[in-house]
């Protein structure tokens, strides 16, 4: 079952980049309100990092906000796979299926693996708690070499 941030987001297709943003925003005005979803993140030293986020999160802008070395190059625009995360085989089943532009980064990414997903492209819901998303050993910026985004 899709949480309703994650099927507006479908719903709104190739501009859903400007529409993220604002659900993103909405989603952490509101987050006083909002459900809390506990996942941990594996860093690339192997150290899990317990974090809590909200239902309405995207798990780039969680893993920013909680200090976790995930790039996010293109900020949520699929032009980059640096938020590339593996995610916990128990939960990979659990997400909706990656549309054509995320399949279609992930294909350029490096280290890909069966569990691979773009981290902008999570959104947390209450069916994600405990879930694990594990930082690939390296990823590939050919988005802007070297740009480094500043968490909104
Ligand atoms: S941040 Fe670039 S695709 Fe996720």
């Amino acid at each position: 079952m899709l949480c309703a941030a994650r099927r507006l987001l479908l719903r709104l297709g190739p501009t859903r980049r400007r529409f993220r943003t604002a659900v993103a925003s909405q989603a952490e005005d509101e987050n006083c309100a909002a459900e809390p979803v506990k996942v941990v993140f594996v860093d690339r030293c192997g150290q899990r990092i317990p974090v809590q986020g909200r239902v309405g999160d995207d798990v780039l802008r969680l893993a920013q906000r909680s200090g976790i070395d995930l790039e996010g190059a293109c900020e949520a625009s699929l032009a980059c796979s640096t938020c590339h995360v593996y995610v916990s085989h128990d939960f990979v089943d659990k997400l909706p299926t990656p549309d054509e532009r995320e399949e279609d980064m992930l294909d350029m990414a490096p280290l890909l693996q069966e569990n691979s997903r773009l981290g902008c492209q999570i959104i947390l819901c209450k069916e994600l708690e405990g879930a694990e998303f594990t930082l690939p050993k390296i990823t590939r910026n050919f988005y802007v070499d070297g740009h480094v985004p500043k968490p909104h």
